[in-house]
């Protein structure tokens, strides 16, 4: 199927996602790896434009159910656009956020619940990840890391809307053990890059 390899990181806000991203990059193409980063919603023209209608505080009035499909469509666009040739191409394509991010977010935190699933069904199109790297931070500390910055949309939510998006998250890493690899996101940024890499370079061999 794929040829290159396929790595999304997922987590809640303020979970410390970015640091590890850029770091599992740099060690990647140390090692000689041709990496791709990208991120959702966003990652292509097309995507980034509907990344600016879902995070606008001014539409906060959008109903869950389009906001679901928004996600959707911005990911459909990316995945045929950028991911599936990169992956032809023999490429290590990472992702910042994915599809869980979709069923966590919106399937539990919205609570539209299975319908997440199978409109991504479509989106996703058979590419699925062969890692996801799921950053776990007890929500009530990730947003206190995010305080001082400005919200979008979906970063001013309720508390009650991370929790259930977090215990999603435990629920996908209880379901899918074989790809998604959770992490307590409270250790020090070298230990989490440690375990990391550990993970990433024995899927990689
Ligand atoms: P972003 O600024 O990229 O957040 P982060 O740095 O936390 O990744 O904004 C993306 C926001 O969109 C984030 O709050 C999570 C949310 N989101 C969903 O609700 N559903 C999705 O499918 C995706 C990809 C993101």
């Amino acid at each position: 199927m794929n040829r290159g390899y396929f790595i999304t990181f997922e987590g809640g806000d303020g979970s410390g996602k970015s640091t590890q991203i850029r770091i599992l990059m740099d060690r990647l193409r140390e090692s000689g790896y041709d990496v791709v980063l990208t991120r959702e919603p966003g990652g292509t023209e097309i995507s980034e434009k509907i990344r600016e209608i879902i995070l606008d505080p001014a539409n906060s009035d959008m109903d869950d159910m389009t906001e679901a499909l928004l996600y959707a469509a911005a990911r459909a666009q990316l995945v045929s656009q950028l991911i599936k040739p990169a992956l032809e191409e023999g490429k290590v394509v990472i992702c910042d956020r994915f599809v869980d991010s979709s069923i966590a977010y919106q399937g539990f935190g919205r609570g539209l619940g299975d319908a997440v699933g199978v409109i991504n069904t479509y989106a996703v199109d058979g590419c699925m990840p062969d890692l996801t790297i799921l950053l776990k931070l007890d929500p009530a500390r990730g947003s206190s890391r995010i305080a001082g910055r400005e919200h979008d949309r979906i970063e001013q939510a309720s508390d009650g809307f991370h929790r259930k998006v977090y215990e999603g998250y435990l629920e996908l890493e209880a379901k899918y053990p074989e790809r998604i690899l959770g992490i307590d996101a409270s250790g020090t940024i070298e230990e989490i890059a440690e375990e990391i890499a550990r993970r990433v370079g024995a899927i990689m061999k």
